[in-house]
């Protein structure tokens, strides 16, 4: 039973879900399941309007002296998706926001403008900075019409790569990011690494309604996490890219779904993997697929080979709710990014990527361990609201260790400087991207698969019904934050917990 706003969404979903994966017959149009006001207009061949349109980069905004001030605005505000105008929610306009650029060392001080009618905050995604005061502090409200500053110290130990911004205030997280709120940071490398360019690539998922608005998430979508019926490359819907034979690209490629886990593939190209996250391997790595859970990023070498190829999103299964519930968390089949042309002359391809030397915690002695289980629960007809229903429309349940968050309790108390080993468990029969703030886990054990390498990221899959373990070292800052599902509906929905490390 789906609601007609569900129905009216489909009509711009045919962009998005316009190229699918037919078994071995490959990529074949797809039209769209009924047509409307929003309906896309098939050009020429049948290919969405926006087809042949270059993917553009979000506008860069670089620190200078050391600092970087920056004002983001959020607000309302029309922009264009797959030919579509779109009243999306967009930081200073655009969606995604600009990117930020700053180097180890350096200050940002970020003006919020909230214009948004509700309140909403900012999360510094996978930096390394205070979480206490004005600096990345998610308990802090912003409330609609205000204007609030942020201060962020980026260390000069600070490690490159790339980080996202978002909003964090609980209870919106899933419909402001979902609207639209994100955009890129990047912690310069102190050595560059040769590359011909240097591209963000924002992978992004939204639904438009019937009247050009975001679609509002049923509560089965918010039990089983919303995927978007359109997904977004840098805001745009299949645009192209090209290259000449030889160039050595590097994208940094950022999961700013609020759900959809991502297993991308670039066929044709050689794609090496630098790092995820903040972590960096030894050596790049040569990849056929990339898996990014929501908030993840990879930093990846692209050594461009003559010919067309496309960057694929492939559908991935989490799971669903289950029992009861049923449904199917994850949308449609297989669609493309972007596609890319590589002709011209060949060039000779810059020099390798220097090694870099991560380190590892298994060397290290531990002082602590912990055990950390989410969970997926039926509340009942007598559900949190008392008519079987819950916060956020939910009748589902979600805790950490039994609970729901409340930002006034601490679940976990850290000393500051331990290095400690957390067993995070899944009971439920969904996949779980667990989020820490702050302090990068090295990724030991994901299921019953160990990882050789040293692996850091900041959001790693605890697979359903299984289990992951990491060790996190709580060294050079203090304060209380939190980790949570970064399934912002879940997250939403209660997935969520507080640490204070002193
Ligand atoms: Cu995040
Ligand atoms: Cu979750
Ligand atoms: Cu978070």
């Amino acid at each position: 039973m789906e609601p007609l706003s569900r129905r009216a969404a489909l009509t711009l979903s045919g962009v998005g879900a316009a190229f699918v994966v037919a078994g071995s017959a490959g990529l074949l149009w797809q039209r769209p399941p009924n047509s409307g006001p929003l309906a896309p207009t098939p050009a020429g061949g049948g290919l969405a309007s926006t087809t042949g349109t270059d993917l553009i980069q979000p506008t860069v905004i670089r620190s200078a002296n050391g600092v970087l001030d920056v004002t983001l605005s959020a607000a309302r505000s029309p922009v264009t998706i797959g030919g579509t105008t779109v009243n999306a929610l967009t930081y200073n306009g655009s969606l995604p926001g600009p990117t930020l650029v700053v180097q180890p060392g350096d200050t940002v001080v970020l003006t919020l403008e909230n214009h948004l009618g509700d309140p909403t905050n900012l999360h510094t995604h996978g930096l390394l900075v205070s979480p206490d005061g004005n600096s990345d502090n998610v308990f802090r409200r912003i409330d609609a019409g205000t204007t609030a500053d942020y201060f962020y110290k980026i260390p000069a130990s600070h490690p490159p790569g790339a980080f996202w911004y978002h909003p964090h205030h609980h209870g919106m997280a899933a419909d402001q990011v979902f609207g639209g709120l994100y955009g890129a940071i990047i912690v310069e490398d102190r050595t560059p690494i040769p590359a011909t360019t240097e591209r963000i690539l924002i992978v992004s998922d939204i639904t438009v309604d019937s009247s050009g608005g975001i679609e509002v998430a049923t509560p089965m979508d918010r039990m089983s996490g919303r995927e978007g019926a359109t997904l977004l490359l840098n805001g745009q819907v299949n645009a192209t890219m090209s290259a000449q034979p030889g160039d050595r690209e590097r994208w940094r490629i950022i999961n700013a779904c609020t759900s959809r886990y991502l297993d991308l593939r670039l066929n044709g190209q050689l794609m090496q993997l630098l790092g995820n996250d903040s972590g960096r391997f030894r050596s790049p790595r040569d990849v056929d697929s990339l898996s990014l859970m929501p908030g993840n990023r990879a930093d990846v070498l692209v050594t461009m080979v003559a010919g067309s190829s496309e960057l694929i999103a492939q559908p991935v299964d989490r799971g669903t709710p289950g029992g009861m519930f049923g449904g199917t968390a994850s949308r449609g089949g297989a669609v493309i990014l972007t596609t890319l042309t590589v002709a011209g002359t060949d060039s000779a391809p810059p020099p390798s990527a220097p090694h870099s030397e991560p380190r590892d915690l298994r060397d290290q002695p531990l002082n602590g361990t912990r055990t950390l289980t989410l969970a997926m629960g039926g509340a009942g007809m007598s559900g949190a609201n008392g008519d079987g229903s819950h916060r956020g429309g939910s009748v589902m349940t979600f805790t950490i260790d039994g609970r729901e968050f409340d930002a006034a309790r601490v679940d976990q108390f850290v000393a500051a400087g331990s290095i400690e080993e957390w067993t995070i468990v899944n009971t439920s029969p969904m996949d779980h991207p667990f989020h820490l703030h702050v302090w990068p886990m090295q990724v030991i054990e994901i299921g019953s698969r160990a990882l050789e390498t040293p692996t850091w990221q900041d959001v790693v899959n605890v697979p359903a019904g299984s289990q992951t373990r990491v060790r996190i070292a709580f060294e050079n800052i203090t304060g209380i934050t939190v980790y949570h599902c970064h399934i912002l509906d879940h997250e939403d929905n209660g997935m969520m917990g507080v640490i204070a490390v002193s």
